[in-house]
């Protein structure tokens, strides 16, 4: 790993995409973002000093622009792993399908994977991570953010030692994605921390319609089948389909 600190800059995403050389394994980390990016056009709140948000650049040279959805699957296995190591005990964190991350009903990680393509391959990988650590209150109208310092008593964590957990994590994964056999076990751990994978919960079409269903399989394109009660099946792509909270 190869860590560049800045203390300010709008996005960490944008910032590494503008090196174009940088090597596989380089993490751009800001003490402050003032225009941090989140899926769905939405931005990012994070107090300056307080929590991680930063991107890490990969070359992930065995993996099709095809088989995209395989380091979402990598980057959301690794930071739940992590989360394990410094969780308080009994506390766990699950993948919110496609790749959040929540503790119980909260969110505490969100990515944002920006790929760049070069004909079938995916010549560069920016994985933008914001973790909230030590930061207390969220003023943003995110719905239900929280940080670990929220679940751990109030006690503060030192953000470097969790960049290494997390680039040691992100790119044990990453690995697994060379084999078919890799690829098994890295669909098994991502769809046994499924948030909401097991039962019937609410769901909704973008034009409001609600329905309950449950997941019954995340294909390796990253669509989602859910089963309504009646039986009848319906598979959907990310944004045509929405978790209620
Ligand atoms: C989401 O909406 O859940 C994704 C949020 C991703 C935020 C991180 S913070 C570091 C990196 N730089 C950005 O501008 N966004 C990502």
């Amino acid at each position: 790993m190869n860590l560049i600190t800045v203390s300010e800059t709008e996005s960490t995403n944008s910032l590494i995409a503008t090196m174009p050389d940088a090597p596989h394994g380089t993490v751009v980390r800001a003490v402050a973002q003032t225009a941090g990016r989140g899926q769905r056009g939405n931005s990012w709140e994070s107090e300056t000093g307080k929590n991680l948000t930063l991107s890490i650049l990969v070359r992930p040279s065995h993996v099709k622009a095809t088989e995209q959805f395989l380091i979402c699957r990598a980057v959301s296995v690794a930071l739940v792993e992590m989360l394990d190591k410094v969780l308080p005990d009994g506390l766990r964190a699950e993948i919110k399908w496609p790749n959040d991350i929540y503790v119980g009903d909260r969110k505490i990680c969100g990515i944002l994977i920006e790929n760049s393509l070069t004909g079938n391959v995916i010549d560069r990988s920016i994985l933008g991570i914001g973790l909230n650590v030590n930061q207390r209150e969220f003023k943003s109208d995110a719905p239900n953010p929280v940080s670990i310092v929220n679940l751990n008593g109030g006690r503060e964590l030192e953000l470097e030692p969790l960049i290494e957990m997390m680039w040691e994590a992100v790119d044990r994964n990453l690995s697994l994605c060379a084999t078919e056999s890799g690829r098994a076990v890295l669909t098994e751990k991502y769809d046994s921390r499924l948030w909401r994978g097991e039962g019937f919960h609410t769901f909704a079409l973008p034009d409001g319609t609600r329905f309950k269903a449950a997941i019954r399989s995340i294909a390796d394109n990253g669509v989602m089948t859910l089963e309504e009660q009646d039986g009848t099946r319906r598979s959907f792509a990310f944004k045509e389909v929405q978790f209620v909270l």
